[in-house]
Formats: structure tokens, sequence, C-alpha cells
């Protein structure tokens, strides 16, 4: 099992590009199921969450191929299988999305629950809220979800969501895009991500409007087609890589990064001291000397601070001047990186779904174990910053989320290797 080691006090300068975003991409690449045209995607990250549900989607008869550069050409002329087993769903909760698309186009499809996971309960209970609305017959049992369109197929609805979930919407848009008549999602998701979904639907023939407000409509296509989409930029990449910099200092553009996309997360930045400005092609971040400064933040659905860099910025504020609280409101259980950073000597405690991070002078590298993604490169993030070297085990779980993250790293003048041990 690999493992990554970090030799802490390194400043990282030049420039670092953006891949595509992960959470845009798994969604662009299951909406693929809704055609029997052949769809491209460009800007494609290579990861191996994208590589997992190409796996799966190939297993329902899709063709998926990597092309030249960052491409994905996805072709499923024919669906093979309505059937996702519990394995290739449980180690990934976006292969729940292939259900609305698979009920839209086939009228049937049987799907296992993903199942809880590591940073909270996550159940799917609005998804299925919303593919109810448009006609389709849900049944659990063992663990699956049966879902059965109506006769002449799914047909357009009004969903109003209790919670802005961001899988949620976009699996009823898959869903209503192959829908007869118009669907309304009231409450719905505004992260950018599903902006994304909604300009590569309506490339295909359906209509979105709205996506990016609270509200969406989609008018429905007896038949979608293929065409060529590029995903969009990463936007919690982005804000990894724009956090790395602040913490190990330096003065680094963030090549095709896209500024608009993580307002709060800059405000936060600028608070804490460090200088974050739009640059023609990007973002550039740097930090030369400048103390940092505890500062407050709250994880809110988009626009507000995203669940998915929180991790990250409290590896930031592990060396601020003062104290900083961070409360997580999206998920339970996502605090799971504090005792990690508390071993390269941070000082944090967390109360129910709040931590209290009080600001240390230095860090101190250690051997250290990643649980999540996001908790994964919030330990590197502390051992750029820190003296000596740190230990980052278990990395599997990095690589499910950013492409080339040592090589992007050490580019800049980060002291990062990658090592492959026999056994974790
Ligand atoms: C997406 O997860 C992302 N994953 C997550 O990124 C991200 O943290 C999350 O959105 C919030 O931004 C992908 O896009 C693949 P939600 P998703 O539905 O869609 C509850 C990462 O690190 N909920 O908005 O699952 C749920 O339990 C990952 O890249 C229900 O109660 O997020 C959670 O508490 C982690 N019932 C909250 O809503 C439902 O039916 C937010 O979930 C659905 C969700």
């Amino acid at each position: 099992m690999d493992r990554i080691v970090v030799e802490g006090g390194h400043r990282l300068n030049g420039r670092i590009a953006i891949s595509g975003a992960k959470n845009s991409a798994l969604k662009l690449m299951a909406a693929a199921l809704l055609t029997d045209e052949k769809l491209v995607l460009t800007q494609m990250p290579r990861l191996a969450d994208t590589r997992f549900l190409a796996h799966l989607l190939a297993r329902l008869g899709m063709s998926v191929e990597e092309g030249p550069g960052a491409q994905m050409q996805l072709h499923a002329a024919e669906i093979a299988e309505t059937y996702a087993p519990y394995d290739l769903v449980r180690k990934m909760r976006a292969s729940f999305n292939v259900l609305g698309p698979l009920v839209a186009r086939e009228g049937r499809a049987k799907v296992s629950l993903p199942g809880g996971c590591a940073i909270g309960a996550r159940p799917v209970d609005l998804h299925l809220k919303g593919l109810e609305a448009l006609g389709a017959q849900i049944e659990l049992s063992e663990g699956y979800v049966t879902a059965t369109a109506p006769k002449g197929g799914l047909i357009g609805g009004e969903v109003d969501l209790p919670f802005a979930s961001v899988g949620a919407t976009e699996h009823i848009m898959m869903a209503a895009a192959l829908a007869r008549g118009e669907t309304v999602i009231d409450n719905a998701a505004r992260e950018p991500e599903i902006a994304d979904l909604a300009d590569m639907l309506t490339e295909m023939g359906a209509l979105v409007e709205g996506a990016g407000s609270s509200t969406i409509r989609i008018q429905g296509a007896e038949r979608l087609h293929g065409g060529t989409h590029a995903v969009v930029a990463d936007r919690i990449e982005t804000a990894t890589y724009a956090l790395a910099i602040a913490a190990a200092g330096g003065d680094t553009m963030l090549e095709g990064a896209r500024w608009e996309h993580n307002k709060v997360l800059w405000r936060a930045m600028m608070d804490a001291g460090v200088t974050v400005e739009p640059v023609e092609g990007g973002v550039r971040v740097a930090r030369n000397g400048s103390h940092i400064k505890g500062t407050d933040i709250e994880t809110q659905p988009y626009p507000g601070f995203p669940t998915d860099a929180q991790a990250q910025f409290m590896a930031l504020m592990t060396l601020a001047e003062g104290t900083s609280v961070i409360r997580e409101t999206i998920f339970e259980n996502r605090f799971m990186h504090a005792p990690e950073l508390a071993r390269l000597g941070a000082d944090i405690t967390v109360h129910g779904n709040e931590a209290v991070v009080r600001g240390v002078d230095r860090l101190k590298g250690a051997p250290v174990m990643a649980t999540d993604l996001r908790a994964s490169v919030s330990l590197v993030i502390a051992g750029l910053a820190a003296e000596g070297e740190t230990v980052v085990n278990r990395v599997y779980h990095l690589d499910r989320g950013f492409e080339r993250l040592e090589s992007k790293l050490a580019n800049c003048g980060a002291k990062i290797v990658r090592e492959t041990e026999s056994a974790d």
C-alpha cells in the first residue's frame, strides 16, 4: 500500500494546473447512460473514482475509452444490464446515480443502496423522493432499490427538496432530462457542478433552466444525443492547493482555477492574511512571511464555505495566531483529521460539530493515517508546513480525488514522494 512522505518547510512557487472536477465528472459520466450516441468529456481528471465508475458503466454495457490528453469517450449504444451490484455501489456513493438514467432510458433498474460512509450516514431518501415525483415506483428490498417507470416512461413532476442535496438534485435532473414534460426542482442545490451538468444535458437536447439558483426547470426530451463537453475546473482541488500555498508559504498561480467558484473561501483566506487574487487564466495565491490569523468558518451548501475544503482549512488554522472555530453543518462525522493533525502538534478540541483550533507556533512531522479523501490531503498540507518528515499512510483515499498530487506539488518546490510498501 502506498504512502506519501513529505519533508516540510519548503515554499511553493510556480504554477499548478487545476484538473476537471471529480464531483462533476462522475455525474457527467453517469449521464452518458441517457443517450445511445457517443459522448466525449474533455478536461477529465484521471482518478481512482472515475476509473471505478467507468468499470461499473462498462458492466452496464457502455464502452468507455480514455482518449488522448484528458479525454474520455463514453458510448452506451445499448444498455446490456440494468442492475448495479452491492460491491460496485458500496465502495463509491456516486455509483448510485446510475439508477435515474437507467430507469429513464430502460424503464426499470435495480441498484444497491450505497450505505453509510466514514463521514456520515448519507441516506438517499431525497434521491428516491425525486424519482417518485417523476412517476417511478420504488421498492426497497434486501439492500437494493428497484425503480420502475410507468408505461410510456417517466413523467415530469414537481420536487421540493427539504435539504438542498447535491446528489439528489443531480439525480433528478438526469432522470428528468428523459421524462415527458417539465420537472421543477425547488430548493435545488446550487453548486457549480450542478450548472455543469445542466449545461451538458442542454447540449444533449434537454432544456435546463435555473441551474445555479434554487429553482431548476427541466424540459425533458424524447431522445437525447451525444456531444462533447468540457468538465468544469475542480473548485475543491483549487481550494486545496490554495490552502497548501498559504500553509507552506510561497507564491503560486493556480491555472484554470475559477475565482467565482470559491468566493467564500477567498474571503476567509484574506481574513487570515493570505494574498489571493484573480489573474488572467486563474488565481494567484501568495503568503511570504506574513502571519496567519485565526479565522472562523462554518460549512454550508454552495455558495457557502464548502465542506470538502473544511479539513484543509483546519490544517492552515493549526498554525494561525489566535483561535479559530470551525463548524461542520453538512456531515455529522467530518473531523477525523483532527486527531491526526494533533499528532503533528496541533491543538484542536472537538465538541460535536464544532472544532476549536488554537494556533501553535510550529508543527512537527510524524506518521499519520489518512481516513478519507479530504482528511488525507489536509495531512499533506500540514506536512508541507511542518518541521521534518511527515508520512501519510493509506493514501488510496487521496488517489480517489487528486490527480498527480505529488508531481503537482513537487513541481512548485515541495519535497514530496510516494513510496510503495508491501503491507499497510
Ligand atoms: C456531494 O455528495 C459530493 N460528492 C461530496 O463530496 C460533498 O461533500 C457533498 O456533495 C456536499 O457538497 C459527490 O459529488 C460525488 P449531499 P452528496 O446529497 O451528493 C444528506 C468529496 O469529498 N442527505 O448534498 O452525497 C446527507 O446525508 C465528497 O468529494 C440526506 O439526508 O451530498 C448529508 O448530510 C464527500 N438524504 C447532506 O444531505 C439524501 O437523500 C449533504 O449531502 C441525500 C443527502
